[in-house]
């Protein structure tokens, strides 16, 4: 009650805005308490009111008074080919405005898989040279946090948020500079369906009488024994249930280059 709020600039470079709709949806805490007490979201430009020159402006006045100060949140990346043509913003190639604000920033949440590692606007050829925010040539040398997933698990992304202000500092970071409270495990140290691996019992196809009964699904391409994430823990929806629960396997979406490394069905 007694601490500021810390100012939040979240930036959208390509991306689908999905990492906003898994944020908005977090129970614990939940997200209006994260907007309304905990940080001043003073610029996200797919949710805030204001639109054209007067939210632009915003940016500018949020450098300007909290130099130094406030958090940059990434959600996608920035395509790089014809001179950043391909993503736009207030009539700026996106790359412009991301750098101008690295610049002035504390630090950098580099949002969901998009920004961490590219995702699917970088799959191979990449046409566009979507490129994640720590490889933006010129980009500031500022810390950056990244929390991958398509999207990362909305407890997750507001987690990071509640952990920088209560202990005003950064979470501890692997060394691909993901949280190590929530990427340190695989899906498959924690995953539920963990016994029938161990005993050989495997789904080997879909909807065949051990996918009824809940088998292992490894053998339908689940890339949870190499995918750093919290799902098989913390869980989707407010801890309901995440994909290998709904039956199918796990694509491995937080991890770099999911998009590019063959067949989501294949085994590893
Ligand atoms: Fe959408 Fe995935 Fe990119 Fe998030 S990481 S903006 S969910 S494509
Ligand atoms: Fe591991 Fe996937 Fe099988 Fe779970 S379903 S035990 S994560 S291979
Ligand atoms: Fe993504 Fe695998 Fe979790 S597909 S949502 S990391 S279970």
């Amino acid at each position: 009650e007694t601490k500021p709020r810390i100012p939040v600039l979240w930036l959208h470079g390509l991306e689908c805005t999905c990492c906003s709709e898994s944020f908005i949806r977090s129970a614990h805490p939940l997200a209006k308490d994260v907007i309304l007490s905990m940080i001043s979201l003073d610029y996200d430009d797919t949710i805030m009111a204001a639109a054209g020159e007067q939210a632009e402006a915003i940016i500018e006045e949020t450098i300007q008074k909290y130099d130094g100060n406030y958090i940059l949140a990434v959600e996608g990346n920035a395509p790089l080919n014809e001179d950043g043509m391909y993503c736009i913003i207030g009539g700026k190639p996106f790359v412009e405005q991301l750098r101008h604000a690295a610049d002035h920033a504390k630090a950098i949440v580099s949002w969901g898989s998009c920004a961490s590692w590219g995702c699917v606007q970088a799959a191979r050829p990449n046409p566009t040279r979507a490129t994640p925010t720590h490889m933006v040539p010129g980009i500031a040398d500022k810390p950056i946090i990244k929390v991958p997933g398509c999207p990362p698990i909305s407890e997750v992304m507001t987690a990071v948020i509640t952990y920088i202000l209560t202990f005003e500092k950064l979470p501890d970071l692997d060394r691909q500079g993901r949280p190590k409270m929530f990427y340190s495990q695989r899906i498959h140290d924690k995953c539920y369906r963990r016994p029938h691996f161990d005993a050989g019992q495997f789904v080997e196809s879909f909807d065949d009488e051990g996918a009824r009964k809940g088998y292992c699904l490894y053998k339908v391409g689940c890339k949870g024994p190499t995918t750093y994430n919290a799902c098989s823990t913390v869980r989707w929806n407010g801890g309901l249930s995440f994909p290998i629960q709904a039956g199918h396997p796990c694509i491995g979406c937080s991890e770099d280059g999911f998009w590019d490394k063959g067949s989501f069905y294949d085994r590893l």
